[in-house]
C-alpha cells in the first residue's frame, strides 16, 4: 500500500456482513450466559437456532455476496496464514483489503463450529443420544469460545500492526485500501431482509422445526422445557 491509498478509506464490508457478524457474536454472548441455567433452557435453545440460521445465511452469502464476503475472496490456505503470521512477528504485517488467511482460518472454524454446537444443542435439547449429545455439545462450545478468544485478540493485534481499528472497520464497514478494492453497494435491502429473518424466528412467525417453544403458528402448546426439567438446576 503507498501513502495515498493508506490515507483513505473505502467500503469493504456489506451491510449485511456487518449485521452478521453482530448478531452472532451477541447471540453466541447471550448462549454461553445462559446454557448452564435449566429456567434459561428455552430462550438459549432460541439463541443457538438464530445462530444456526445466521450461519446459512453466510455460507449463502459467501456465495452471493459481494466481493470481501465471497469465500473464493478468503480461500482457507493453511501455508498463506502462516505466512501472514510470519509477516506480522517480522512486523512487517502484508495488507490485505478483506480478510487475511490467518483471520480466514478463525472464520472458517468458527462457522464450523458454531453449526456444529448449534447442531449438537439440538440434539441434547430433543434428548437425542443421551449424556452423550449434552457433552459433545458443551466441548464444542467451550472449544468454540477458545477460538473466539483467539479471532478477539487476532483482531487486536492486527488493529496494532496495521494502526487500524478493525473492530471500528466492521462496524462502518470502511478499511484503508486501494480504491479499487472497495465495494460499490452496502446491499441495506439483504440486510433488512436479514433482521427481519431474525426477528421471524424470535415472534414466532417463521416456524423453529426442533424446538418445543410453544410461541405463534411455529410452536405447540406443549409444557416449555424449562418445566420438564424443574429437577435438574444447577
Ligand atoms: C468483541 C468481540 C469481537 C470483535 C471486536 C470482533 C471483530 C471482528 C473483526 C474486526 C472481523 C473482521 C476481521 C478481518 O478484518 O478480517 C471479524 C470477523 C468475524 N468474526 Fe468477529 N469479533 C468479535 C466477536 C466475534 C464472535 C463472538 C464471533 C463468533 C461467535 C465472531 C465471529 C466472526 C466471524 C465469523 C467473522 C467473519 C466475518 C465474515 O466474513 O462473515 N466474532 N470479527
Ligand atoms: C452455537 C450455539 C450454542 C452455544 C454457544 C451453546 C452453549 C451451551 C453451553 C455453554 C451449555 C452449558 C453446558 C454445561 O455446562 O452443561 C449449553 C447447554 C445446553 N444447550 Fe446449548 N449452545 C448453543 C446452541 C444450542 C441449541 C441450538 C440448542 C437447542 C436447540 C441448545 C440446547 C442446549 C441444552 C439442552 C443444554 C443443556 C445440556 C445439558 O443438560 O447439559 N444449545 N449450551
Amino acid at each position: 500500500m503507498n501513502d495515498a491509498t493508506a490515507s483513505r478509506t473505502i467500503l469493504v464490508w456489506d451491510l449485511p456482513l456487518r449485521v452478521f457478524h453482530w448478531l452472532l457474536a451477541g447471540s453466541f454472548a447471550a448462549a454461553f450466559a445462559t446454557g448452564d441455567a435449566d429456567r434459561w433452557r428455552d430462550v438459549h435453545a432460541q439463541l443457538g437456532y438464530t445462530i444456526i440460521a445466521l450461519v446459512v445465511f453466510r455460507i449463502a452469502w459467501g456465495v452471493f455476496g459481494t466481493r470481501h464476503a465471497r469465500f473464493s475472496a478468503f480461500p482457507l490456505a493453511p501455508a498463506a496464514a502462516l505466512a501472514y503470521v510470519r509477516s506480522l512477528v517480522a512486523g512487517r504485517p502484508a495488507h490485505h483489503a478483506g480478510h487475511n488467511p490467518a483471520g480466514a482460518v478463525a472464520i472458517y472454524l468458527l462457522l464450523g463450529l458454531a453449526l456444529a454446537t448449534g447442531l449438537s444443542g439440538l440434539a441434547a435439547y430433543a434428548e437425542l443420544g443421551g449424556k452423550w449429545a449434552e457433552e459433545v455439545h458443551e466441548a464444542l462450545a467451550n472449544t468454540m469460545l477458545a477460538v473466539v478468544v483467539v479471532h478477539v485478540a487476532g483482531v487486536v493485534v492486527g488493529s496494532l500492526a496495521h494502526r487500524e481499528n478493525l473492530a471500528l472497520a466492521m462496524l462502518t464497514g470502511r478499511k484503508h485500501g486501494a480504491p479499487e478494492t472497495a465495494i460499490d453497494r452496502a446491499r441495506p435491502l439483504v440486510a433488512a431482509a436479514l433482521v427481519a429473518g431474525v426477528l421471524g424466528l424470535w415472534t414466532g412467525l417463521l416456524p423453529t422445526p426442533g424446538l418445543d417453544l410453544g410461541t405463534g403458528p411455529g410452536g405447540s402448546a406443549a409444557p416449555a422445557r424449562s418445566d420438564r426439567h424443574a429437577d435438574d438446576d444447577d
